[in-house]
């Protein structure tokens, strides 16, 4: 039998989402070599329709590393967003009360772009529509990422394994049983998403808490809305031509003012079920969890990609000391470090998510609940702050996540 062709790297990556390609550029940027290997096509990791809120800390970072000079371009910077309930809109200024941060709204797969580019520009290897990924070794001192690339048997001999593969990758179940623990939560609805050529209504965001369900208004041009409304986890999308998707989000947005959505041609939707998941530790001898493939947040707080981006920012640190260093002290405490912000994220999702949805089989009571709770958010200051300091993102020096 042949040998295997051996590519080796200092850290083998397995998975080109923001959280694979965003590590191997850090990396790069601190003089430490990796290879990214990913199941898909380029093209199809380009296309993939994912949410689009970069709070302050991605987007400063994103700049840092020299990779944000389109989204200082195209991204629209944010500086508010509206909640609407009981036929209202009712505006949370984030600028003033987080003593001027803002969130800006650029597509994940535009981050994605971004990303490749910087990876082409100096050769780093991405190996796409690798199959039969295994990881080995990862509890002693030679990890390796054995897979098929074009019907050649390959591996990567590496010093550590970074798992950036998402929710569905080979690297966390790859974990032997009884390490991990794991938090799980699911919820009894999803999101029907659609993007449509037609102008945004709004210029900021609108959150609808409506009596048949929750939706949100976002948009990714000046042009183009994004617009998703509350259905059910399994809904069938044939059920919804584009004509009762537009009466339903009318409905969901409407208010005393009049307020309209603009309509125009859908050219694609989906569902997202929506869930609320953490794998504890992130981390297994040399193989280390980053982004989906750790955790999962119901995208109601806009957290995904952000968690993704803290979590190799914190791991690119740590390797990078490794490297100069020679000591795993800050590598050591990877997980622990994550998990803290992972927390605060699972935390803010679920209440954003537990104030605005309807919740099947629930009674007047909770819907009023929602209501008071929706209208201290709106009316006290400091219930405010606590919205927008955690809705623009928590600095990335928590208390106790200094290295
Ligand atoms: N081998 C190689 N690549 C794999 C494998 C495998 N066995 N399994 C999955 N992948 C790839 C997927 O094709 C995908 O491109 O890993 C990548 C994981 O990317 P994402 O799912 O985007 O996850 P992540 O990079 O952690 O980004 C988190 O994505 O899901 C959203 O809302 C989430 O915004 C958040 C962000
Ligand atoms: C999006 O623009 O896709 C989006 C915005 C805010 C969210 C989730 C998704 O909370």
């Amino acid at each position: 039998m042949a040998l295997p062709k051996t590519i080796r790297a200092q850290v083998g990556i397995v998975g080109a989402g923001p959280a694979g390609l965003l590590l191997a550029h850090l990396l790069h940027l601190e003089g430490v070599e990796s290879v990214v290997i990913e199941a898909q096509s380029r093209k199809h990791v380009e296309e993939r329709v994912r949410a689009g809120v970069l709070e302050q800390g991605t987007v400063d970072l994103l700049n840092a590393a020299g990779v944000g000079e389109r989204m200082r371009r195209e991204g629209l910077v944010h500086y508010g967003i509206e909640l609407c309930f009981d036929r209202r809109g009712h505006r949370i200024d984030l600028h003033s009360l987080t003593g001027g941060r803002a969130i800006t709204v650029y597509a994940q797969h535009e981050v994605v772009k971004d990303l490749f580019q910087a990876r082409m520009s100096y050769g780093g290897p991405i190996l796409f529509e690798v199959e039969s990924v295994r990881i080995e070794g990862f509890d002693g001192d030679a990890p390796r990422i054995r897979f098929r690339s074009y019907g050649d048997e390959c591996e990567i001999p590496c010093d550590y394994i970074a798992g950036c593969d998402g929710f569905h990758g080979v690297c966390r179940p790859s974990i032997p049983s009884g390490i991990l623990r794991f938090y799980e939560k699911t919820y009894p609805f999803g999101w029907l998403g659609i993007l449509a050529e037609a102008k945004p209504a709004s210029d900021e965001l609108i959150y609808a808490n409506h009596e048949d369900g929750f939706a949100l208004l976002s948009m990714r041009t000046p042009r183009i809305s994004r617009l998703y409304l509350q259905c059910r986890p399994d809904e069938d999308l044939s059920e919804w031509p584009d004509p009762r998707i537009w009466e339903e989000l009318q409905r969901r947005f409407e208010t005393v003012d009049g307020f309209r959505l603009n309509e125009g041609p859908v050219f694609q939707k989906g569902v997202t079920a929506m869930r609320s998941f953490v794998a504890e530790p992130m981390q297994c001898g040399r193989l280390f969890l980053a982004g989906d493939a750790a955790h999962i947040v119901p995208p109601t707080g806009a957290k995904g990609l952000n968690l993704a981006v803290a979590d190799v920012r914190m791991l690119a640190h740590a390797l990078a000391c490794r490297y100069r260093t020679g000591t795993e002290q800050m590598l050591n405490r990877y997980s622990e470090i994550c998990l803290r912000r992972v927390w605060r994220a699972q935390h803010f999702s679920w209440w954003m998510t537990s104030m605005l949805h309807r919740f099947e089989g629930c009674d007047g009571f909770d819907h009023r609940r929602q209501l008071a709770e929706l209208n201290q958010v709106t009316s006290l200051r400091a219930a405010a702050v606590v919205l927008a300091e955690n809705y623009t993102g928590l600095p990335f020096d928590l208390p106790g996540e200094r290295l």
